[in-house]
């Protein structure tokens, strides 16, 4: 495909995954672009059409295995000026979609506004959030445990199609689930969310809470990609694969943690086919126990 002509897109074609994803892993790409705006990835999208080459959009690559060979994908990041802004009214926050969550979270703090701060310390983008409906898993007791999603919040996103249209769904057009939502057909450009007035102690110690709970639960001694499997409906992951006696497993540079089992650590410059054969494990030792099928909540990029 011969991006060149008559093309004023910067190419980036030697860009190698791992440098944009948590999990420090992946080849390049066949062709990297960041679009300076709108127009810019509208042409994107028309090339990948006319040359049949899907496009993959990276957020913040946090969820993200990619493989060693690289990906055969025209990879899009968002994150030039035209995608990283957010504007106030009043409860109400419009915000650009390559934004990490972690600063509207601060942002609606300063502003005394409540309903964000399950998302602190989630390391995505506002567009990546909204694709998976990202999100945390809440405890009640004596009750089974309610996953709480980005989409919760979300009034309204607005999205271009596989044409290049721009349309802008309401709460009604949008579908959430766990992990999922029918946003993944398209690449999003903008969301609106609405939050509440609170006051500013309050806000803070919620904050708090969910960052602390992730530092006592979680590994970030190495990088990694965050949960590896999905909560199978009325179990934990991490839990299932803990009890299969797999912390601390190691297959090259790849090793399973000894403090979330449900997460994988690049120790030591890992392949992804480390982690591939270590997701095998997993899934094999948890389907012979618990006769219980693990499904990946990381994206994996061939
Ligand atoms: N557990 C174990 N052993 C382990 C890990 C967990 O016994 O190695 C037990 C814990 O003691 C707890 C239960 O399993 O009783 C659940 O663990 P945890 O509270 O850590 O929550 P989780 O279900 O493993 C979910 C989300 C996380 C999110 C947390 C906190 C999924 C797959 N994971 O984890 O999201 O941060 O709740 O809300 O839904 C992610 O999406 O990447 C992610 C990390």
């Amino acid at each position: 495909m011969n991006w060149r002509n008559g093309l004023k897109i910067k190419t980036e074609q030697k860009k190698s995954l791992h440098n944009y994803t948590t999990f420090k892993i992946g080849g390049r790409p066949k062709y990297f672009f960041e679009p300076k705006d709108i127009n810019e990835l509208k042409l994107l999208v028309s090339l990948s059409k006319k040359y049949k080459t899907p496009i993959l959009v990276l957020g913040a690559g946090s969820n993200i295995l990619a493989s060693d060979k690289g990906v055969d994908a025209l990879v899009v990041r968002l994150n030039s000026p035209s995608f990283k802004w957010m504007k106030f009214e009043n409860t109400f926050i419009k915000i650009g979609s390559g934004i990490m969550l972690n600063r509207v979270v601060s942002a609606a703090k300063r502003r005394g506004l409540s309903g964000a701060e399950f998302l602190a310390g989630i390391p995505g983008t506002v567009g990546g959030a909204l694709v998976m409906n990202a999100g945390v898993s809440e405890k009640v007791k004596g009750k089974r445990p309610k996953a709480r999603g980005i989409g919760d919040i979300v009034q309204a996103a607005t999205v271009m199609d596989g044409d290049g249209g721009i349309k802008t769904l309401h709460k009604n057009e949008m579908k959430f689930g766990y992990r999922r939502s029918n946003l993944s057909e398209y690449i999003i450009l903008s969301a609106c969310i609405k939050l509440l007035k609170k006051n500013g102690l309050t806000i803070v110690n919620k904050i708090n809470k969910y960052l602390d709970y992730r530092r006592i639960s979680q590994d970030s001694s190495y990088p990694s990609a965050g949960c590896i499997f999905k909560n199978p409906v009325g179990f934990s992951a991490g839990q299932l694969i803990d009890l299969c006696g797999l912390k601390g497993r190691q297959i090259g540079g790849a090793c399973i943690s000894r403090k979330h089992a449900n997460f994988i650590l690049n120790t030591a410059g890992a392949k992804a086919r480390d982690v591939f054969a270590l997701m095998d494990l997993m899934q094999k030792e948890v389907k012979n126990k618990f006769n219980i099928t693990l499904e990946p909540e990381i994206k994996i990029w061939r």
